[in-house]
C-alpha cells in the first residue's frame, strides 16, 4: 500500500501521498495542499522544498555522495572526460563510441561565434567582470538564431542548439579574455580536444593561429575540474535555469539567467572569493586566527569562503578530489604556491574549531579549485567563468528534462503577505 502523510489542522485531517525516490529519499506531495486546505507551505531558502523529481543527479549531503545518472563522481573524475560526462548528463546514458564521436564532432563543427557577438564583447571595458559579459553575450546569441527560439523546440533543433552552445560559450569566454588582454581572438582548432582547445584559444601567442603545445597535465586538470562542476541537482543556478525555462523562454535567455545566478559569491562566485581571501591572508602574514575569528563574529558579515554548503553536512566529495588534484597539478607543473599551504592550514584549523564542527562546515568544491585555476594560468576574475563552462551541460540537462516532462508547469511560488493592508493613496503635496 502506498504511504501517506497525515496533516491535522483546525479544519480537519488531511492525507497527502508520500513519494519515494530511487535512493530512498522521501517527500510529501503537497500539490493539492492549497486546494484541499487553503494553506500553503513556507520554506525560506527552499531548504525543505523539492521543486521537481529528477533522474539527472543524486547527492546525499550527510554521506558525501554525488552521482551523475547513477555513476559515482569519483569514477567519472578518474575514468571519463568532460565531453562524455556532458553527453551522459544531457542524454541520460553513457555514449557508445559512435555516439561520443558524433557528439564531439558536433561541438567541434558548431557554428563560430557570430561577428556581432565579437563586436558586443569588444564594446565591454577591458576590466569588466567576465561573468557579466558571458551573461550578456549568451542572451545576445538569441538575436542571431531566430530559428532556435521556438516555444517548443523540436528534437532536431535541440540537437543543433546544444552542441552549438557548448562550443560557442567556450569561444565567448576566451574571446573576452583575449579582449581584456588586448589580444586578437584565436579560432577553435578541430584537431584538439575540448580542454586543450580552450587552453589554446586562451593562451596561444603564435601568429596565424598556430596550434601551440598544450601541456597534457594542464588539459587533464581542467577536464577533471569541469567534470566535478558539471551538475549539482537543484542548486541556485540550476533552479534559476528551471524557473526561467519554465516560462518557455528560449535556451539562450535561460542559460544567461543561470550564469547570473552562478555569479554570486554564495554560489559559483565563491571560487574567486576564496583565492582573494587566501591572498589576503598571505599578505597579512599568513596567520589564520584573525580570519577565523572574523568568520565566527556574528557582527561581521565576513564568511570563510569555500566553507559550508546547503546540502553537504559531512564533506563535499568534489572537494576531496580537487584537494588531491591540486597537489598533483602543482607538483606536475613545478609550481610552489604559498596559498596552497595557507589553504591546507586554514582547513585543518577550521575543522578543529567548535564553531565549524558544530555547524558541520566543511570545505566545498570552491575551496581548492581556484588554486588549480591559478596554476593553469587562468586569472582570478575568470574562475567563475570556468564554473560556467563546467556547469553548462548540467543546466542543459536540467532544462531538457523539465521541458520534456509531461508534468511541466510554469514555476510560480506563492507567498504569505505581511505588508500594509489598509493603505490609501495620498496626494504628493500632502505627503
Ligand atoms: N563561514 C562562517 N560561518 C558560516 C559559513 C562560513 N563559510 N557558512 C555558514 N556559516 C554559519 C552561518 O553563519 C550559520 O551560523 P548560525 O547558525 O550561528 O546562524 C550556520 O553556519 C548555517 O549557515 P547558513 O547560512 O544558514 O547555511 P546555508 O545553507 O544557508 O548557506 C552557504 C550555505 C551559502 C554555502 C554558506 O555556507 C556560505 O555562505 N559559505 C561561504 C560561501 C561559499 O563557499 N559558497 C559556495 C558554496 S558551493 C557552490 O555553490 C558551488
Amino acid at each position: 500500500m502506498s504511504k501517506t502523510a497525515k496533516l491535522i489542522l483546525e479544519s480537519g485531517e488531511y492525507e497527502f501521498p508520500v513519494i519515494e525516490g530511487t535512493e530512498g529519499e522521501k517527500a510529501i506531495d503537497i500539490s493539492k495542499l492549497r486546494s484541499d486546505t487553503g494553506y500553503i507551505t513556507l520554506d525560506n531558502g527552499y531548504g525543505n522544498t523539492g521543486s521537481c523529481t529528477s533522474d539527472v543527479t543524486f547527492l546525499n549531503g550527510e554521506k558525501g555522495i554525488l552521482k551523475y545518472r547513477g555513476i559515482p563522481i569519483e569514477q567519472l573524475a578518474e575514468k571519463s572526460n568532460f565531453i562524455e560526462v556532458s553527453y551522459l548528463l544531457i542524454n541520460g546514458k553513457l555514449p557508445n563510441e559512435g555516439e561520443l564521436k558524433s557528439f564531439e564532432e558536433k561541438i567541434k563543427s558548431a557554428k563560430e561565434l557570430p561577428e556581432g557577438i565579437h563586436n558586443i564583447i569588444k564594446q565591454f571595458p577591458r576590466d569588466a567582470h567576465p561573468m557579466g559579459v558571458m551573461a550578456a553575450a549568451t542572451a545576445a546569441l538569441s538575436g542571431f538564431y531566430p530559428e532556435l527560439l521556438d516555444q517548443d523546440l523540436s528534437d532536431e533543433k535541440k540537437e543543433r542548439i546544444i552542441p552549438q552552445l557548448l562550443g560557442q560559450m567556450k569561444a565567448m569566454a576566451t574571446a573576452f579574455y583575449r579582449h581584456s588582454r588586448e589580444k586578437g581572438f584565436v579560432k577553435k582548432n578541430a584537431s584538439l580536444d575540448y580542454c586543450s582547445d580552450f587552453i589554446n584559444m586562451m593562451f596561444n601567442e603564435g601568429e596565424d593561429n598556430l596550434e601551440q603545445a598544450v601541456d597534457p597535465a594542464v588539459a587533464q586538470a581542467l577536464d577533471v575540474l569541469l567534470i566535478l562542476h558539471a551538475d549539482h541537482e537543484q542548486n541556485c543556478s540550476a533552479s534559476s535555469v528551471r524557473m526561467i525555462g519554465s516560462s518557455k523562454a528560449n535556451l539562450f535567455a535561460t542559460i544567461s539567467g543561470g550564469i547570473d545566478a552562478l555569479w554570486g559569491p554564495l554560489h559559483g562566485g565563491a571560487n574567486q572569493a576564496v583565492i582573494e581571501m587566501l591572498d589576503a591572508i598571505n599578505k597579512d602574514g599568513g596567520g589564520y586566527k584573525k580570519f577565523l575569528d572574523k568568520a565566527k563574529d556574528k557582527d561581521d558579515p565576513f564568511r570563510l569562503m569555500g566553507f559550508g554548503h546547503r546540502v553537504y553536512k559531512n564533506f563535499d566529495p568534489r572537494a576531496k578530489i580537487i584537494k588531491k588534484a591540486c597537489d598533483t597539478v602543482l607538483e606536475k607543473l613545478g609550481i610552489d604556491d604559498p596559498v596552497l599551504d595557507i589553504a591546507k592550514g586554514l582547513e585543518a584549523e577550521a575543522l578543529k574549531d567548535p564553531y565549524f564542527v558544530e555547524r558541520k562546515l566543511y570545505p566545498n568544491v570552491d575551496f581548492y579549485s581556484g588554486i588549480i585555476y591559478r596554476a593553469l594560468g587562468i586569472p582570478t576574475n575568470m574562475f567563475t567563468v570556468m564554473f560556467v563552462l563546467g556547469r553548462l551541460p548540467g543546466w542543459i540537462a536540467q532544462w531538457k528534462e523539465m521541458i520534456e516532462s509531461p508534468a511541466m508547469k510554469i514555476c510560480r511560488p506563492r507567498q504569505i503577505f505581511t505588508g500594509e493592508t489598509k493603505g490609501e493613496y495620498i496626494e504628493l503635496k500632502k505627503r
